[in-house]
């Protein structure tokens, strides 16, 4: 079983990914937030640029649902000597499926068909696909893993929700365990909600009588970001070990930033470390004073002194 750090947007970028990966257990394999952009903007070459991503696997993700435009990037990501890539057809965002992108792409299995036929064809890269398993009814995913059979995908990902349940409810593990099933001939990668080793020991036992398949992890890592060393049995912190190495980490990821950004960034780089602490501050007892200073802060030494107060170990 081979464990992937999921992508997401405007949070696992290259910036966090160096530092995480300075800090943690290193994941096998990770994946870019979605590039979109016909030519690749300078934000989205810093993402895939080889000597940003140094010492890690990294799957460079795209989305969009016109063939020309994929295997434009897909082209642009071969001169960097990317050998895959993995096409986005789960993001449930109203903005990208109202332009059938994302997860609005399941929804017309005629035109996701014609779409895969071409860029199968034609692209230079083999390609992973990230899905959800339809847009508003489960009787979609038949029909769905039906199609998916029919193409040499490198690996296909699986978050079980349809597009409608967002994050909502507990993810669908039956639809990970029916597409493997069918035997699609490629490997299959179960991702959501693991938040524990109890979630994916959970994942685990329901699938048990599956031989092979792969873990990818999101939110989980955000909130804890020991996650991935506890499943494995790894993790042998103390607790005031635990707090200093996560207080190290926020100060390299706020330093990071900062350097990257330049002088006069501040917000934009508190920005970044407030969308980690949407998820990290779920598990933070007992400083909701620190949390709630550190979303009004827009300064970055205040911040990495708010950080050095909850994390004192
Ligand atoms: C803020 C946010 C941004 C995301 N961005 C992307 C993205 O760029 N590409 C993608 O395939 N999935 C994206 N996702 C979905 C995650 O990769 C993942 O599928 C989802 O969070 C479920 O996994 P988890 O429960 O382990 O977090 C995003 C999710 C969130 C919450």
């Amino acid at each position: 079983m081979k464990y992937y750090m999921a992508p997401l947007e405007g949070i696992t970028t290259y910036i966090f990914r160096q530092v995480y990966n300075r800090h943690f257990e290193r994941f096998d394999k990770y994946f870019t937030p979605f590039l979109a952009s016909t030519k690749l903007t300078s934000r989205e070459k810093q993402e895939i640029l080889p000597e940003n991503n140094q010492g890690i696997t990294l799957v460079p993700q795209i989305l969009a649902n016109n063939p020309d435009t994929f295997l434009g990037i897909a082209r642009q990501l071969a001169d960097y000597g990317y050998r895959t890539v993995n096409l986005n057809l789960g993001c449930p965002s109203g903005t990208v499926v109202a332009k059938k992108r994302g997860a609005g792409q399941l929804g017309d299995i005629c035109r996701l068909r014609d779409f895969l036929d071409e860029i199968f064809e034609k692209c230079p890269l083999t390609i992973s696909v990230k899905t959800r398993i339809g847009l508003e009814s489960m009787e979609e995913w038949d029909a769905l893993i039906e199609l998916y059979s029919d193409y040499k995908l490198e690996e296909l990902i699986i978050h079980p929700r349809l597009r409608e349940e967002y994050y909502s409810g507990k993810p669908h593990v039956d639809a990970v365990s029916k597409a493997i099933k069918h035997g699609l001939g490629y490997p299959v990668c179960y991702n959501g909600d693991i938040l524990s080793k109890d979630d994916l020991q959970r994942v685990v036992a329901f699938l048990t009588d599956i031989p092979d398949y792969n873990i990818m992890i999101g939110r989980g890592v955000l909130r804890n970001p020991f996650l991935l060393s506890q499943i494995k049995g790894l993790d042998s912190h103390d607790d005031s070990d635990s707090e200093s190495l996560i207080r190290d980490f926020l100060i390299d990821l706020a330093e990071s930033y900062a350097q990257a950004y330049g002088k006069g960034q501040d917000r934009n780089v508190l920005f970044k470390q407030k969308d980690i602490w949407n998820y990290l501050g779920l598990e933070v007892e007992g400083h909701d004073k620190e949390i709630k200073m550190i979303r009004k802060t827009e300064s970055v030494a205040e911040y990495c002194s708010l950080v050095k107060r909850i994390y004192h170990g």
